[in-house]
């Protein structure tokens, strides 16, 4: 094994004495070191501790000095250990580290003067070199010696190759670690971005997550659209925080985020050529590092950016720019939901203040209606009273068709008033008998000798308001006997079951209603008859529809013409909750 040399250097080396020399005191020395060696190398203290020791138990049996270098993840050589006797003379760094290399290098023993390395290796990789010295008045190495360091070397390469795999698996440990940590860190962040409904505050959270996942000193995130910019800044001194805020104009879709295709990290901003792309963060000024990421919307374009900065150079590894893009993915999710929530909300809100001023309109206007039609209705009294005898008997009849149109425009004022009343679900729901409910609608009713009325003894109890709900049932089946023209009228009243809740129906053998009609009967002041003929406002399907819809039902017919008519509604088993404007309203 002992071969090469560096040929300069040949004049100043001796070689090897290769005569077996016959010391058995020294052989016995030697054979206990290598079994403490053994010993050594099993124990489990750390490498460096370790690869000391073994130098410990070199010095001085096999030199005055000793030396391990081992090679590092970086393919350099790095001393680990070195020992010295008292008063040994230590040889010069540069040679030492001279002979390591080409021992690592050549992966053979090589010698000067004084001087021997000799390569640990381990399955034909040389991972590292041992080196011994002896001073001035130390003999020169034999063959022995070098024979034996030998040994030495290949017990401690075992040692560092295992160390080696094991340093490998606890990275590679470590790595998936933190992998792990990482996705679990991004699920609870999207867990939570995704219970955020307000936008300022997804924009808060994003720039704080951001920031503390990468480590960063100064993080922005903002997203633009319709015209509107957010942003958030985090770990800006006041002045920095000011200073963006002046600039806050240029986060727009001009921003240099929206020209990113992806991720743009720069380990020093002060070389890179393409640092004008910090954008708002440009002007701070301690920023060396730098990551930014696009936010892309539901559909792919970008609606924001996520940018981020530190002090020292090289802050952000591939890592870093691996989480904030997966950051960017939940947050581009967050930052749609929540702005969707916000036009949903604005949306209710206008529609329920226009619902609001509807109804207000609605209340006001029947209200004062009402006085001159009562005013109306009493001249036309008047009129008859002072006339008299001397009333012609086509002017009395005028009169009596006056007061009827009187009636009737009254009973269209109290129609649109219980529409604009129709469907507030205030009342606290309490458990109703649906079967009882109807049987007490029928009473109400009073309905003439000749109708049948059939209610189904399996209709449910439910916990809903009451009122709607029999209001509903007034209408149906007010409708059912009102337009059956017959002597002998049947009418069914009935329910089943369905998904949330329950399908009812009302059923007549009337004269049923044509397919054309089937739409139009729901509308306002909508009737199929001459109102000389029936007295009726077309405002009762109006008020059902309003009054099932508002509960979170919905309401049709099923009619052929000339073959009766089912109305149908569903009815939800759980009532929905009051809305703002019914509140409103009940102040009143
Ligand atoms: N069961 C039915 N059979 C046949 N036609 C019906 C039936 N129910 C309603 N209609 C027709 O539909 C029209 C609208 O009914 P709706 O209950 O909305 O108003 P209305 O009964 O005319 O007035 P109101 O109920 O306000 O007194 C009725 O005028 C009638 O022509
Ligand atoms: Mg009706």
């Amino acid at each position: 094994m002992l071969t090469g040399h560096l040929d300069d250097e040949e004049a100043k080396r001796g070689p090897p004495d290769r005569r077996p020399r016959i010391d058995p005191q020294r052989d016995r020395a030697r054979l206990s070191v290598l079994a403490e060696v053994s010993t050594l190398l099993a124990s489990s203290d750390d490498h460096v501790t370790i690869l000391t020791k073994l130098t410990e138990l070199a010095v001085p049996l096999l030199g005055d000095w000793c030396s391990v270098h081992v090679v590092s993840a970086k393919g350099e050589l790095q001393r680990i250990a070195v020992r010295q006797a008292p008063n040994a003379t230590v040889p010069e760094d540069e040679l030492v580290l001279r002979i390591a290399a080409r021992v690592f290098s050549r992966g053979t023993s090589d010698w000067i003067e004084r001087i021997v390395s000799v390569p640990l290796n381990i399955r034909g990789r040389v991972t590292g070199v041992l080196t011994l010295c002896r001073g001035e008045t130390g003999e020169a190495y034999d063959h022995e010696d070098i024979a034996f360091a030998e040994e030495l070397a290949r017990r401690v390469a075992m040692y560092v190759d295992n160390a080696m795999l094991l340093r490998e698996v606890q990275l590679r440990e470590a790595a998936l670690r933190n992998e792990a940590i990482r996705l679990e860190t991004l699920n609870r962040i999207g867990q939570e971005l995704a219970a955020i409904h307000d936008l300022d505050e997804v924009v808060k959270r994003v720039c704080d997550a951001a920031t503390t996942l990468t480590g960063a000193e100064i993080g922005l995130y903002f997203t633009y659209a319709d015209g509107e910019a957010k942003y958030a800044v985090c770990g800006a001194t006041f002045d920095e925080a000011e200073a963006i805020a002046k600039r806050r104009g240029e986060l727009t879709s001009t921003s240099p985020a929206f020209a990113l295709q992806r991720a743009l990290r720069m380990d020093d901003v002060r070389r890179a050529a393409a640092a004008t792309n910090l954008g708002v963060l440009s002007h701070v000024t301690r920023i060396r590092s730098y990551l930014a990421v696009p936010v892309r919307g539901r559909s792919g374009d970008v609606i924001g950016g996520i940018a981020l900065g530190h002090s020292r150079a090289s802050a952000f590894d591939i890592r870093a720019e691996q989480l904030v893009l997966g950051l960017a993915s939940l947050t581009a999710t967050a930052t749609d939901s929540a702005r969707l929530f916000r036009e949903a909300r604005e949306l209710i809100t206008a529609l329920e203040k226009s619902n609001h001023d509807l109804d207000q309109f609605a209340y006001v206007t029947s209200h004062d209606l009402r006085a001159p039609l009562r005013g109306i209705a009493n001249l036309g009294g008047w009129i008859e009273e002072d006339l008299g005898e001397k009333l012609s008997d086509k002017s009395r009849e005028y009169l009596h068709l006056l007061r009827g149109r009187v009636r009737r425009l009254e009973d269209l004022i109290q129609g649109v008033l219980d529409y604009s009343r129709a469907g507030r679900v205030s009342d606290a729901p309490t458990g109703v008998n649906v079967h009882a409910l109807v049987h007490e609608v029928v009473e109400l009713i009073a309905p003439p000798a000749g109708v049948m009325i059939e209610i189904d003894p399996s209709l449910p109890t439910l916990s809903t308001t009451r009122v709607p709900l029999q209001q509903v049932f007034m209408n149906l089946v007010g409708n059912a006997l009102k337009y059956n023209p017959n002597a002998q009228r049947r009418v069914q009243v009935g329910a089943e079951p369905v998904r949330d809740g329950w399908e009812f129906f009302v059923r007549d053998d009337g004269p049923g209603i044509a397919k054309r009609y089937h739409e139009q009967i729901w509308g306002l002041f909508q009737t199929l008859h001459s109102r000389d003929r029936i007295e009726s406002t077309g405002m009762g399907l109006a008020i059902v529809r309003k009054i099932v819809e508002a509960h979170g039902g919905r309401a049709w017919i099923d009619s052929e013409e000339g073959k009766g008519a089912t109305f149908r509604f569903t009815w939800p088993k759980d009532p929905p909750r009051s809305r703002s404007w019914d509140r409103h309203m009940r102040k009143r």
